[in-house]
């Protein structure tokens, strides 16, 4: 497991809320200022850095935080992130730090920032305005700062993180989801559309490397005829934490109306196309098309790779 360390520094409150959205996302992760970075932050793995621009630079905290602690940042991978009002010039700023960091570091995310005239101290209202007028902006506040734009860096930093990971090779990895799906039946299929979700508890069966669902009907199909974007878990009971087997698929979940597939399906099931027929009501099949394997397994643990594993299809 990669654990991520978000270290910040905020003057007024918006650095501090995307790194609390980037901690949740990031986890296991663990978010301080900087000013609160200590010995316990040492064996973190992977460093997210974010600040504010104010006057065009970095907050100063943060730029004398990375001077003194250069050498120990030089053996992480690092992730930068700003909030700011004026886009490529924090781009500029994070590009800047980037020259400085080297290689490790591995990502850069601008964010919109926020400013409230009314909470400001009276120095930061004057150089605010100078930075306003400057710019061709009104004298007023403003608010940029967009949670999504926060939880889609986060995302993609998360499969960046992932691509750290110790990895099983692949040949091996694949068997494993294969064995770990055949040997389970009970699955939950959790399905979405604009105002409506749904997780559901099924029997499926893994045949043909894919995971088939038979079922009567009912509110996933709500969610299905609009969207076929889905997720499947398949989990073992929580016994403890160096015990662990659950994964989560991403990908696609389609109604079969193949007639040949179907009845291929229905047959390696151990049933008729007769016996389908004889039951009082239609019996629809829907196919899990993976895209994306997360599979946390402990024993990879103990075989000295990360117990998190990515198997994309
Ligand atoms: C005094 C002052 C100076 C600022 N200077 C800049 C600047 O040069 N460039 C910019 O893009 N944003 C500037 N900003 C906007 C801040 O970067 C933005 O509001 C940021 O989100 C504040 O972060 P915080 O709430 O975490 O302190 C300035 C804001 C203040 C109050």
């Amino acid at each position: 497991m990669i654990k991520t360390l978000i270290l910040y520094e905020s003057r007024y409150g918006s650095t501090w809320e995307a790194a609390d959205i980037i901690s949740l996302i990031m986890g296991p992760s663990r978010r301080y200022p900087v000013s609160r970075f200590g010995d316990a932050c040492r064996d973190f793995d992977f460093i997210v850095l974010g600040a504010p621009i104010y006057n065009g630079k970095i907050h100063k905290k943060m730029e004398l935080f990375i001077e003194k602690e250069r050498e120990w940042l030089d053996g992480k991978k690092i992730a930068l992130f700003c909030t700011c009002l004026n886009g490529a010039e924090g781009l500029h700023v994070l590009r800047e730090m980037e020259d400085n960091l080297g290689d490790n570091v591995l990502e850069l995310g601008v964010f919109g920032g926020r400013l409230d005239m009314n909470r400001l101290k009276e120095s930061d209202f004057q150089a605010l305005t100078r930075f306003l007028s400057r710019e061709g902006l009104p004298p007023q506040g403003m608010d940029l700062f967009d949670k999504e734009e926060i939880v889609e860096w986060s995302l993609r930093l998360k499969d960046i993180r992932d691509g750290l990971l110790n990895k099983v090779p692949i040949p091996k990895l694949s068997g494993d989801v294969e064995s770990f799906l055949k040997q389970h039946n009970t699955c939950t299929l959790a399905t979405s559309s604009p105002g409506r979700i749904r997780a559901t508890p099924l029997e499926y069966i893994y045949i043909m490397g894919q995971v088939y669902i038979l079922s009567e009907g009912g509110e996933k199909f709500a969610n299905l005829i609009f969207n076929s974007r889905a997720s499947v878990a398949v989990y073992e009971d929580y016994t403890d934490m160096n015990n662990l087997r659950g994964m989560q698929i991403t990908g696609r979940a389609t109604i079969v109306e193949d007639r040949d597939e179907y009845q291929q399906v229905i047959k390696k099931k151990g049933m008729t196309m007769e016996f389908v027929r004889s039951l009082p009501a239609d019996l629809h099949m829907i196919r899990m098309d993976m895209e994306k394997v997360e599979f946390l397994n402990s024993d990879y643990k103990k075989q000295g790779y990360s117990a998190r594993q990515v198997l994309k299809f």
